[in-house]
């Protein structure tokens, strides 16, 4: 882990901002409460955490990279409005506990051992918001070893417990421009 750990931590030491919302968040705005609790998953630099507190949720925001959350809680103290509890936090050792968010976000992020742990700690009525790279398209962004990439309707699979909201997986169908064909984009809810 700790080799891991340094490796994030040297790649968000070249970065500077924290990137734009993802696009599971923009395609499927209009489904984001804009109050209760959210957890931002394997958040790295943050700017999901920050778009969802932007909205007037609470948000926790959660990664194994000190120099990510660093950068974060600066980002977050220059928005003296919103409330984003960032924290470093080996996911895998300690994952969220049981109904403790309203909506959960996990942007390119792939532990499928951790998916019944994630949909556990939705709360009742909770959201989550998921996005990964897919295995057909692959090439340009994303891992190279496709053990880090979903299988087509992979995400479905993982979290068949909850009720799909919203889905998206275009693969070699997406328009080049849309920049979707290696992505799959998923919104499911957890039943009251
Ligand atoms: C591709 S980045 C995505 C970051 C962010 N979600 C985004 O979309 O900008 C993957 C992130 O997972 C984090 N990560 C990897 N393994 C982790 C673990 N066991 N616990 C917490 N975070 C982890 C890394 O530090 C990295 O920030």
């Amino acid at each position: 882990m700790d080799g891991l750990r340094r490796r994030w931590d040297e790649r968000y030491r070249g970065r500077a901002a924290a990137p734009e919302p993802a696009a599971v968040l923009r395609h499927f705005a209009h489904l984001v409460p804009t109050t209760g609790s959210a957890l931002d998953l394997a958040c790295g630099l943050g700017g999901n955490a920050l778009w969802l507190a932007e909205r007037g949720l609470e948000v926790c925001a959660w990664d194994l990279s000190a120099v990510a959350i660093e950068r974060l809680r600066a980002a977050a103290a220059e928005r003296p409005r919103i409330a984003v509890a960032a924290e470093v936090r080996d996911l895998i050792a300690h994952p969220p506990a049981p109904h403790s968010f309203d909506l959960i976000c996990v942007v390119r992020f792939l532990d499928r051992g951790l998916a019944p742990k994630i949909a556990a700690a939705l709360r009742p009525g909770g959201l989550l918001f998921y996005e990964t790279f897919t295995r057909e398209e692959a090439g340009g962004d994303g891992p190279s070893d496709p053990a880090f990439r979903l299988a087509p309707n992979e995400l479905l699979e993982l979290f068949g417990g909850l009720v799909v909201r919203g889905y998206r997986e275009e693969g070699r169908l997406a328009v080049p421009a849309s920049a979707l064909g290696n992505l799959a984009l998923m919104v499911a809810e957890k039943a009251l």
